[in-house]
C-alpha cells in the first residue's frame, strides 16, 4: 500500500472514531456507534499492516501474533461475564501500558529508530520514551491492582500508607532527576539504567495509587485508568511516528478524561483528591459481602405481598444495583414493568451513575431488556420525587441507596449523592442477605420504618413477584 493511501485509510479511520465516540454516547445510536468503530478499527489495522512501514519479511510475524492475540481477545470475550465486564476492561487496560512500555524500551535498544536523527530531534525522540514508558508502567501496574480490586482478589478497603503524599513528590522528584540522567547520558548503557529506575518508580507509584483508593471511589479510578491507557497509546504513537495511533491515544485519553471529572462531579469528590489517594478511608470499611451489624430490627415482606403493594401504587421507582446484574434480572424486571404500565402504574427507573461495576452497566442491562428508553431516569432526574413515590423498588443495590452518604458525615461513602428511596412511602430492598455491598458500609436503610426486606435471589424473587401480579 503507498503511502498516501495509508495516509488517507487513518483520515477516515479518525473519522469513524469520532463518529463512534459520538454514537455510543446515546443508547439509541451506540449500536451504530459500535458499528463505525469496529470499521475504523477494521481500516486502521489494514492499512498500517500492509502500509509502507511493514516490510515484507515482517509481515509473517505481524500476522502471527495478530492471530493469538485475536484467538485469545475472542476466546475472551466470549466466555466473559456480563458481570465480570469491568474486570476485563481493567486488564486490557495493562495490556496498553505494557505495550507502550516494550515499545519504548524496543525503541532505545534499536539503533535504526534515531539513526537519521539530529541532535535535537534525538532529545525529543528521547523524550517521548521516557514519558511514554512512565505513562505506560503507570497505566499497566495501576490497571493491575484495579482488576485485582474489581474482581475481589484484593481487598477494596484503602491503603494509606504513612507520609504517601510525600512519598509520591519524592518519586516525582526521582523520576525527573534521572530523566535529566538519561537525556545527558553519554552511552546506552547508562541510559538504560536511568530508564530502568525509572520503571520501577512508575510500576509503584501504580500500584501505590490504586491501593489507596477506597471502596466507592473505585469508579472515578477506573475511568482515570482508561484515560491513562489513552495517553499511554498516544505516546506510543510519537515513539512509531504513527499520526493514526497519536489521534486515536488522544481521542481515548481526553474521553476518559471528561468520563473521570464527570464521576467525580457525580460522586461529590475532588479529582485531585482521588488521584492523590485515601478517599473513602473514614471510619472502618468492611469488606464487602460482609454482614451489617445488627441496628435494629428489619421488616420481611413476601413476593406476593410485594406484588400486592405494587399493584395498589400509582408511583413506582425501580432502582437497579449489582445484584440485578449478578441475577440477570433484567428480562424480569421489563417483564414486571410492562404488567404494571398496563394497570396504569406510573413506572420509572432511577439510576446512579456509578450502579453496579462500570459505567452505564444498568443502561446496557435494560436496554437489552427493552425497557423503553423514555422511563430510565438519571438520578438527578428523579431524585426529588420520592415523597411522591408510593413503592420504590431496590433491585441488588446497596451502596447507591445508603442514607449514611446523607446523615453519617464520618461514613467513608460521606458526601457521596445517592438515590434516596427512603423518602418512598414504602421502599423494599430485594437481596439475598443482610450483606454490605462493595463499598463494605452498613446500610441503615434495612432498618427504617417504612423499609420492608425482600430476601432471596434477585431473578427468583422477581419471578414469584410477576407470577403473583397475573394470578
Ligand atoms: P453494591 O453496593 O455492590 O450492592 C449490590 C448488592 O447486591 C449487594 O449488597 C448484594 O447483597 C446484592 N446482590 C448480589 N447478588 C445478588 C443476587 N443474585 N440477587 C439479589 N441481590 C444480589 O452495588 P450498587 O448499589 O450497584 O453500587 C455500586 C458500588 O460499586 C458502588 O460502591 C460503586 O462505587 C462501586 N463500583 C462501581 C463501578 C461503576 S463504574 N459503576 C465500578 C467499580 C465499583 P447480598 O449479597 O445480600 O445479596
Amino acid at each position: 500500500m503507498s503511502a498516501s493511501l495509508a495516509s488517507v485509510s487513518y483520515i477516515g479511520a479518525t473519522i469513524l472514531f469520532i463518529l463512534s465516540l459520538g454514537g455510543l454516547s446515546n443508547p439509541e445510536s451506540s449500536r451504530r456507534g459500535n458499528l463505525y468503530g469496529i470499521i475504523g478499527m477494521t481500516i486502521a489495522v489494514l492499512a498500517t499492516v500492509f502500509g509502507p512501514h511493514v516490510t515484507l519479511a515482517g509481515l509473517p510475524w505481524i500476522i502471527a501474533a495478530m492471530v493469538v492475540g485475536g484467538s485469545i481477545g475472542l476466546y475472551a470475550a466470549r466466555k466473559v461475564q456480563m458481570t465480570q465486564m469491568p474486570e476485563l476492561v481493567a486488564l486490557m487496560h495493562s495490556l496498553v501500558g505494557l505495550a507502550a512500555c516494550l515499545v519504548g524500551f524496543a525503541n532505545y535498544i534499536d539503533p535504526m529508530a534515531s539513526m537519521d536523527l539530529s541532535s535535537a530531534e534525538r532529545a525529543i525522540h528521547e523524550i517521548e520514551i521516557y514519558v511514554g514508558i512512565l505513562i505506560g508502567a503507570v497505566t499497566f501496574s495501576g490497571s493491575l491492582i484495579a482488576f485485582g480490586k474489581l474482581s475481589g482478589k484484593i481487598g477494596g478497603k484503602p491503603l494509606l500508607l504513612p507520609g504517601r503524599h510525600f512519598l509520591n513528590l519524592a518519586g516525582l522528584l526521582v523520576v525527573i532527576a534521572f530523566g535529566y540522567q538519561f537525556l545527558q547520558a553519554e552511552t546506552p548503557s547508562a541510559g538504560m539504567t536511568a530508564l530502568i529506575v525509572m520503571t520501577v518508580i512508575a510500576l509503584l507509584f501504580g500500584i501505590h495509587m490504586v491501593m489507596a483508593i477506597g471502596g466507592a471511589d473505585m469508579p472515578v479510578v477506573v475511568s482515570m485508568l482508561n484515560s491513562y491507557s489513552g495517553w499511554a497509546a498516544a505516546a506510543t504513537g510519537f515513539m512509531l511516528n504513527n499520526d493514526l495511533l497519536i489521534v486515536t491515544g488522544a481521542l481515548v485519553g481526553s474521553s476518559g478524561a471528561i468520563l473521570s471529572y464527570i464521576m467525580c462531579r457525580a460522586m461529590n469528590r475532588n479529582f485531585f483528591s482521588v488521584i492523590a489517594g485515601g478517599f473513602g478511608g473514614g471510619a472502618p470499611a468492611k469488606k464487602s459481602g460482609e454482614a451489617a451489624q445488627p441496628q435494629g430490627e428489619v421488616t420481611p415482606i413476601s413476593a406476593t405481598e410485594t406484588a400486592e403493594l405494587l399493584k395498589d401504587a400509582k408511583n413506582v421507582i425501580i432502582v437497579p444495583g449489582y445484584g440485578m446484574a449478578v441475577a440477570q434480572a433484567q428480562h424480569t424486571v421489563n417483564a414486571i414493568t410492562q404488567v404494571l404500565r398496563e394497570h396504569g402504574v406510573n413506572v420509572r427507573f432511577g439510576i446512579h451513575p456509578v450502579a453496579g461495576r462500570m459505567p452505564g452497566h444498568m443502561n446496557v442491562l435494560l436496554a437489552e431488556a427493552k425497557v423503553p428508553y423514555d422511563i430510565v431516569m438519571e438520578m438527578d432526574e428523579l431524585n426529588g420525587d420520592f415523597p411522591e413515590t408510593d413503592v420504590a423498588i431496590v433491585i441488588g443495590a446497596n451502596d447507591i441507596v445508603n442514607p449514611a452518604a446523607q446523615e453519617d458525615p464520618g461514613s467513608p461513602i460521606a458526601g457521596m449523592p445517592v438515590l434516596e428511596v427512603w423518602k418512598a412511602k414504602t421502599s423494599i430492598m430485594m437481596k439475598r442477605s443482610m450483606a454490605t455491598g462493595y463499598a463494605g458500609v452498613d446500610n441503615p436503610l434495612f432498618y427504617k420504618d417504612n423499609n420492608r426486606m425482600l430476601f432471596g435471589d434477585a431473578k427468583k424473587m422477581l419471578e414469584e413477584v410477576l407470577g403473583a401480579l397475573k394470578a
